[in-house]
């Protein structure tokens, strides 16, 4: 961590600091020491806080007008369509605004997993990302429900009554879950309660999160250790600051894409439906980004072990950074790993697929592999590597690879330097 021994120079700017550090912490997030090569899949942790104030901001204002009764909440999300002012446009934000904060997550977690940003010391950094990262399924499962259409209604039926499973006191579990003996108004006003409760929880953990980082400070690309500050590192700003806006800018315009131009595309055309508890639509699928959970879940045959293996698939990212052991972070210098990281990324949206179409025939068949696939990863596939794999050499520094090797003599002495470094 950067040693901030910032003195304010105004009277006032002095008297409040002593009190409050705003001001220092202020001056160690400018200053904090990035290591220079970061690329712009670094960039995806700034774009999800911006993110989730985007969700938490239009979140609000929906709440303003939106009804949490079974009775009124679809026709109250209709009066927001159309007779608040914007308010399609807020609606629209938040709806597509859940899709791009979940890809962008996955953007963030599996640049984790092909830096190994996730090993010592940044355990910690990362458990705290798998919280947040299931805290955010259940915010978007129970938002989903709250415009009381068809999947909304479906999908909650089908994911409570998966607590059925449980021996014993499955269905006590299920019927308090629901405030009743179906998913109903008490289930609904519940879930608008958390889902508005989630996200600052979410926030609050996101604090940690960064706070984290900031003791150990990023990885990189090379996944060495950098010395802070140093040759290799640059204040954070202006440099990753602007960065960071040109990357956030961009993901904009593919934002504004989806709501301006399809802005129903991600969503489930049966959800324009009133809830109907009498009538149960051909196929119920979840919201894109939960799929590849849904085909695990559906792939096997037992309830209960579906259940469970559902959850075990979320609590092997928990436990990876002792599941791999190599001791290597970058996949740049692990040649095997990164074949293996890419199959990873295909078998993950083979998974996807499945989960969209029914269970059954071919699909349950491929499912059922890629889900033994998803596993042997983290349970074979790394231990075994971390041990068996010839990795590449790694460079002493972020410079070295840069300037060794020139002709240059002033390079040549650089490249001393940085050796001592
Ligand atoms: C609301 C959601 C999240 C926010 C706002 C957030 C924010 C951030 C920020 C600002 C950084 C530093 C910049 C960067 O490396 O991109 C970071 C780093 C990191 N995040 Fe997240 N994050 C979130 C979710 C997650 C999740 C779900 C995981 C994984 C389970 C995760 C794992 C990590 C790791 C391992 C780092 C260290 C990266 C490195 O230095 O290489 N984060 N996060």
């Amino acid at each position: 961590m950067s040693n901030t021994n910032y003195v304010p120079t105004s009277k006032i700017g002095k008297w409040f600091n002593d009190r409050l550090p705003l001001l220092t912490l202020s001056a160690h997030l400018q200053e904090y020491p990035t290591p220079k090569n970061l690329n712009y899949w670094w960039t995806f942790g700034g774009i999800l806080t911006f993110c989730l104030i985007t969700q938490i901001i239009t979140g609000v204002i929906l709440a303003m007008h939106y009804v949490a009764h079974a009775d009124l909440a679809f026709e109250s999300v209709e009066h927001i369509m159309r007779n608040v002012n914007y308010g399609w446009l807020i609606r629209y934000v938040h709806a597509n605004g859940a899709s791009m904060f979940f890809l962008a997550v996955y953007i963030h977690i599996f640049r984790a997993l092909y830096y190994g940003s996730y090993k010592s010391p940044r355990e910690v950094i990362w458990i705290i990302g798998m919280i947040i990262y299931f805290l955010m399924m259940m915010t978007a499962f129970m938002g989903y429900v709250l415009p009381w259409g068809q999947m909304s209604f479906w999908g909650a039926t089908v994911i409570t009554n998966l607590f059925s499973a449980i021996p014993f006191f499955g269905e006590s579990i299920t019927n308090w879950l629901w405030g009743g003996f179906a998913v109903d108004n008490p289930t609904l006003t519940r879930f608008f309660s958390l889902h508005y409760l989630l996200p600052f929880l979410i926030l609050g953990l996101v604090i940690l999160h960064i706070w984290a980082l900031h003791v150990p400070g990023n990885n990189n690309p090379i996944g060495i250790d950098v010395k802070k500050p140093s040759k290799d590192t640059v204040p954070f700003h202006p440099y990753i600051v602007i960065k960071d806006l040109f990357a956030l800018l961009i993901f904009l315009i593919i934002f504004a894409f989806f709501v301006f131009y399809s802005p129903n595309i991600l969503g489930h055309a049966d959800n324009y439906i009133e809830a109907n508890p009498l009538v149960t639509p051909a196929h119920i699928v979840p919201e894109w980004y939960l799929l590849p959970f849904y085909a695990i879940l559906r792939s096997i045959p037992d309830k209960l072990f579906g259940v469970i293996a559902m959850f075990a698939s979320i609590f092997v990212l928990v436990i990876l950074p002792w599941l791999d052991t190599s001791k290597v972070k970058s996949a740049i210098f692990r040649p095997l790993y990164k074949q293996f990281y890419w199959f990873l990324i295909i078998d993950v949206i083979v998974l996807g697929y499945m989960g969209a179409m029914p269970a059954e025939g071919v699909y349950l068949l491929i499912a059922r592999v890629a889900t033994a696939y998803y596993f042997m990863h983290f349970l074979v596939i790394l231990p075994y590597l971390g041990i068996k794999e010839k990795t590449l050499p790694i460079p002493l520094s972020i410079t070295e690879p840069v300037l060794g090797g020139s002709s240059n003599p002033s390079r040549v002495k650089n490249k001393t330097e940085l050796h001592n470094l």
